[in-house]
């Protein structure tokens, strides 16, 4: 088991990256698991809107809502002690004007959030110079923004031409110079992360991106093996829980239908 160091804080994060760690990011949506991925020494916990395909069973994130993200961050802040709990501000809850975000962000703080992360380039800036002004530290994301799809065409990768490279790199310093404490780089050539990660003094978050991030994020439930095939290309399974799972309940059905269990081991007597 990892040995958990003290939390992780928003200038601790930038620190790591001052120091050349790699900071380790998965996301978590439930009490249990934030206490377990505290004891293995995870550095950002994200409640991502990514909760809404793999909790919530819709077919993208579009449909999470702000109460779905405000359910989420309380019960993940009471399982949390070390990580930084950044929370994922879901589709139209920033996008209509830089009044509605500093509420709807201000509300995830106000459950346990620490920080947010909200998707988008040069057309965020008014939400985030409003958001610094009302003190509530803000994550990036480009790249893949999972809820752009229907204007990309899909889940592919950004920033392949030179032109589309340009205008993303130009985001992130944008992004940096507006007060984002972090980007997540999601589905980029690992060489355009790279020189982003390079140009940028705050530190970026690949999913997708290459080995040159400061750090890396996967779904938990990717990362778990809880997501049925086909997989991206970029998430490595660590273990296979659909498989531990199923064999659990399978096992208990057998022998309740059997009637061995429950044995006297497990009865009142
Ligand atoms: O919602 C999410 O899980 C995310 C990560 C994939 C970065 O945004």
């Amino acid at each position: 088991m990892a040995k958990p160091s003290r939390k992780i804080t928003v200038p601790g994060l930038q620190a790591l990256k001052t120091r050349r760690q790699r900071i380790v990011a998965l996301t978590c949506y439930d009490y249990t698991t934030a206490r377990l991925l505290n004891e293995a020494a995870v550095d950002v916990l994200l409640v991502g809107d990514s909760l809404g395909m793999v909790k919530l069973g819709y077919s993208s994130t579009l449909p999470v809502t702000v109460e779905d993200m405000l359910y989420h961050t309380r019960i993940v802040a009471k399982g949390n002690s070390r990580c930084l709990l950044v929370t994922d501000m879901p589709y139209l809850s920033c996008q209509i004007s830089p009044e509605q975000a500093v509420e709807n962000c201000g509300l995830m703080l106000k459950a346990g959030a620490e920080a947010v992360k909200i998707e988008g380039g040069s057309e965020i800036l008014p939400m985030l110079e409003a958001l610094q002004r009302a003190k509530i530290p803000v994550m990036g994301h480009l790249g893949m923004m999972p809820q752009s799809v229907h204007q990309f065409g899909g889940y592919k990768v950004q920033g392949r031409d030179a032109e589309a490279a340009r205008k993303l790199a130009a985001d992130a310093r944008a992004l940096e110079r507006a007060g984002a404490f972090a980007i997540v780089l999601e589905c980029v050539p690992s060489s355009l992360a790279k020189t982003i990660s390079r140009a940028l003094s705050i530190p970026t978050i690949g999913i997708g991106a290459g080995a040159a991030c400061d750090g890396q994020i996967l779904v938990i439930d990717d990362l778990l093996g809880l997501t049925p095939a086909p997989l991206p290309r970029f998430v490595k399974r660590y273990a296979d829980l659909r498989n531990v799972i199923q064999q659990a309940a399978v096992r208990y059905g057998r022998e309740v239908r059997s009637g061995r269990f429950p044995d006297a081991g497990h009865t009142y007597p």
